[in-house]
C-alpha cells in the first residue's frame, strides 16, 4: 500500500472511531475550523505520557476544573499542584508542568507559542510534547511518536531491531507519515488506534484500517512486534513505613525536593534497601518513641525497582511532622497512601 492510501484509509478511520476525549475538538471535519485549547493539549500529552486515558482522565477534568487557563496555573502554589497531582506518579512532572506554566504566563503574556522550535524552548517542555501540542493544537506537521505510535510502526513495518535500539528507526518511519495535511489529526489517528486496535497484548487485527499495508500481520505474528531485548529483573527493596496517628491525625513528612517523589508529602519511612529490616532495626528506625505495633505491610511496583513496606504504627507526638487528618491524606502518593490505608485498617 503506498503512503498516501496508508494515509487516507486511517484518517477516515478516525473519522469514525475517533475517541471522545475531553481536551479534544474531535476529527477536522466535524469541527468546523475550531481547534483545540493549547492549555487543555498540553496539560492532557502531559498527563498521558505516564498513564492511560481513563487513569488520567479525572485528573485532566480536575485540574482544567480548577486552573482554567495556564495563567491560573502558573498563579497556584507549587503545594497545591503538587497534591492535586498526587497519584499520577513522576512528581517530577509536576514540577516541570508548573515551570512551564510560570514562563508561558511571565514570559509569553499566558499565550503558548504556536510552533514546534518555540515550545521547545519552554522550560520543562520536552521533545515530545513540543511535537505534540504543535500538532494537535496548531495543526503543525511534526512528527509525533509515542509508545503507541512505535508499535503501530514496528508491526506495519514487521521492524526486527529490538527496543530500545529500534527507536531511532521506528521514528523515521513515523516521519516518513507525516503530511501537511490534518497533521494533528494524523498524530491522532495512530495514537487512538495504538490505544483501541493496534493494543499490545491482543491487537484487534480484524478491526484495523491498515490490514492491506501490514507485514507485521503478514508475517501472522503481529503481537510479537516490537521486538524487545532481553531486560534486565527490576530490583526489589525493603523499608519500613511508621504511621504516627494522634487522634484522627496521622504524622506526615515532605519528601526532599530531589529524587524520587521529590517535594511530596509522605510517612516517614527508614531507608529502602535489598535487605529485609528486622523488629529491632524498624524499631530502631522509629521517628519517634511509641509502642509500635506491626500493621502489615503493602508492595508497590516504581518503573526502577520495586519494594516491600512494613508498616508499624503508634500512637503518639513527635516534633517538626505535618500533622494531617486521616480523610485528608488523598495528597499522599500512591505508595503512601496505600500503606497508610492499610496501616489504619489492619490495625482496626
Ligand atoms: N496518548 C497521548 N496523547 C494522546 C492523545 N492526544 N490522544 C490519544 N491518546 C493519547
Amino acid at each position: 500500500m503506498k503512503p498516501e492510501a496508508l494515509r487516507a484509509a486511517l484518517l477516515s478511520w478516525y473519522d469514525g472511531h475517533a475517541r471522545d476525549l475531553p481536551w479534544r475538538t474531535g476529527p477536522a471535519q466535524g469541527r468546523g475550523g475550531l481547534r483545540s485549547d493549547p492549555y487543555r493539549v498540553w496539560l492532557s500529552e502531559v498527563m498521558l505520557q505516564q498513564t492511560t486515558v481513563p487513569h488520567a482522565t479525572p485528573y485532566f477534568l480536575k485540574f482544567t476544573a480548577r486552573w482554567p487557563t495556564v495563567s491560573d496555573l502558573a498563579a497556584a502554589p507549587d503545594d497545591e499542584v503538587m497534591a492535586a497531582w498526587a497519584g499520577l506518579g513522576y512528581y517530577a512532572r509536576a514540577r516541570n508542568l508548573l515551570a512551564c506554566a510560570r514562563a508561558v504566563a511571565n514570559d509569553h503574556g499566558g499565550v503558548f507559542p504556536d510552533t514546534e522550535a518555540a515550545l521547545r524552548a519552554l522550560p520543562g517542555l520536552g521533545p515530545y510534547t513540543a511535537a505534540a501540542v504543535a500538532a494537535i493544537a496548531f495543526d503543525e506537521a511534526t512528527n509525533v511518536v509515542d509508545g503507541n505510535v512505535e508499535r503501530v510502526m514496528a508491526r506495519l513495518f514487521a521492524v526486527e531491531t529490538p527496543l530500545p535500539a529500534a527507536k531511532p528507526e521506528l521514528k523515521s518511519l513515523a516521519a516518513a507519515l507525516v503530511r501537511d495535511e490534518r497533521p494533528g489529526d494524523w498524530a491522532q489517528a495512530l495514537m487512538d488506534l495504538g490505544a483501541t486496535v493496534c493494543r499490545p497484548k491482543s491487537p484487534l487485527c480484524d478491526r484495523c484500517p491498515l490490514t492491506a499495508a501490514c507485514a507485521g500481520l503478514a508475517t501472522g505474528a503481529p503481537e510479537t512486534y516490537p521486538r524487545k531485548s532481553a531486560k534486565a529483573a527490576r530490583p526489589h527493596r525493603h523499608g519500613v513505613a511508621y504511621i504516627l496517628t494522634r487522634g484522627e491525625e496521622v504524622a506526615l513528612v515532605r519528601r526532599p525536593p530531589k529524587g524520587l517523589l521529590g517535594g511530596m508529602l509522605a510517612l516517614p519511612t527508614s531507608d529502602w534497601r535489598e535487605a529485609r529490616w528486622s523488629d529491632a532495626e524498624a524499631l530502631a528506625a522509629a521517628p519517634a518513641a511509641g509502642d509500635w505495633q506491626g500493621a502489615g505491610e503493602v508492595d508497590h511496583v516504581f518503573t526502577h525497582f520495586s519494594l516491600t513496606l512494613r508498616l508499624l504504627r503508634a500512637e503518639g507526638d513527635a516534633d517538626d511532622v505535618i500533622w494531617t487528618h486521616r480523610r485528608d491524606l488523598d495528597a499522599l502518593p500512591s505508595v503512601f497512601l496505600k500503606a497508610a490505608r492499610a496501616g489504619l485498617s489492619n490495625l482496626l
